[in-house]
């Protein structure tokens, strides 16, 4: 048992329904121990700036279990290992602010940190633990792509939102004769991509796992034309790209660049070879946005109580995680260690190839 009077916290990364859930968790699982907690705002950022941390109390948390976003905000841009700097020709650079956060929180008075975020907010978890922060992580995203725990919260209900734009797809496809390209996130696992086009009954389903060749893709389609269905839907993660060649990227400020435009390549090369009239459309963040549906507002709290239970018994630099039927904790070395990709051979991708889908293969 750990001795404990204060907790921190903090959101990071891209947002995914069900923060708000996990925040509340954590707030009244710590105020039942009389344990006092803080958030800190905007991911680390919060800790730099005189209003950035509040305090968190039973009203704070009222009536937000099924609220999207989070209550705290985030930032993807917020890694105190390399945090942004401008310089004075209007370019960036990056600094080590790791110590200043460290000693932030010490100077807080902080017993624990829970870090609740995907891939990245997990990687700063435990390169802060390594320096002496007595951290718990909760595994958040709509990617799905994190190891070591079953799912994360906020990836069901994006697959509901995409199956739903899917569905509602289907009609004007229909009506045009058309064939639609509907781009969804993923950037290195087709988690989204996989399961919202299967259940939205997609023709097609390309994911970064399985390099498409766009011969099979038209293949399909033109087969699917003369069985006299003159529609159809490719469903394309971001991060999917064909044999042989490249992901495609948007090129933003400062060198950077951002995934993205994969539909629009993939609905150019179908109009091209088919002829078929094809329109595309990028669902963006909108699967990101709303509320968590039921399932992933029960992830979420107990992910929120589960950490707040490793608080207590001094078990730190480990996340929780979906071991069905049991949220266990596995260390926070072991959940970064890689991205859990779609398995080739399991039986989602079984399913898929069962119906008839096109793969890109
Ligand atoms: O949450 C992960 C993710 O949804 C990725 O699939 C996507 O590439 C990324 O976030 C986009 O995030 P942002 O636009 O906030 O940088």
């Amino acid at each position: 048992m750990s001795h404990v009077r204060r907790i921190a916290v903090n959101t990071g990364g891209g947002d995914a329904p069900g923060l708000n859930a996990v925040i509340r968790a954590v707030v009244l699982g710590a105020e039942r121990r009389g344990w006092e907690v803080l958030g800190i705002l905007d991911s680390y950022d919060g800790l730099f700036e005189d209003d950035g941390v509040v305090r968190l109390d039973r009203r704070a948390v009222r009536g937000i279990t099924h609220l999207g976003g989070t209550i705290l905000g985030t930032t993807n841009r917020g890694n105190p290992f390399e945090w942004p700097v401008g310089d004075a020709a209007g370019g960036e650079r990056r600094v080590d602010r790791s110590r200043e956060v460290v000693d932030a929180l010490a100077d807080r008075g902080f017993d624990a940190l829970i870090a609740i975020g995907g891939d990245g907010s997990l990687q700063i978890a435990h390169g802060l633990a390594g320096m002496g922060v007595r951290v718990v992580g909760v595994p958040k995203t709509i990617d799905n792509d994190l190891a070591a725990t079953s799912v994360t919260f906020g990836f069901t209900t994006a697959v509901e939102t995409a199956t739903d734009a899917i569905d509602k797809l289907h009609s004007t496809a229909e009506a045009h004769e058309r064939v639609m390209v509907v781009e969804l996130m993923g950037r290195t696992a087709g988690w989204l991509a996989l399961y919202a086009g299967l259940a939205g009954t997609a023709d097609v389903i390309l994911i970064p796992e399985i390099p498409f060749d766009i011969g099979s893709v038209c293949a399909k389609i033109e087969q699917r034309y003369a069985s006299g269905r003159r529609f159809a839907i490719v469903v394309a993660a971001e991060g999917a790209s064909p044999l042989g060649g490249e992901r495609v990227y948007q090129e933003m400020k400062h060198g950077r660049r951002r995934l993205g435009g994969i539909g629009a390549v993939v609905a150019r090369a179908i109009a091209e070879r088919t002829g078929h009239e094809t329109r595309e459309l990028v669902l963006g963040h909108l699967q990101r946005g709303g509320g968590p549906n039921a399932y992933d507002r029960l992830l979420a709290l107990r992910f929120g109580s589960a950490a707040v239970e490793l608080v207590e018994a001094g078990r730190f630099d480990c996340m929780v995680a979906l071991d069905p039927p049991e949220v266990l904790a596995v260390p926070l070395a072991k959940a970064i260690a890689h991205i859990k990709l779609v398995p080739l051979d399991g039986d989602v991708i079984r399913t898929a190839r069962s119906l008839g889908v096109c793969l890109g293969d």
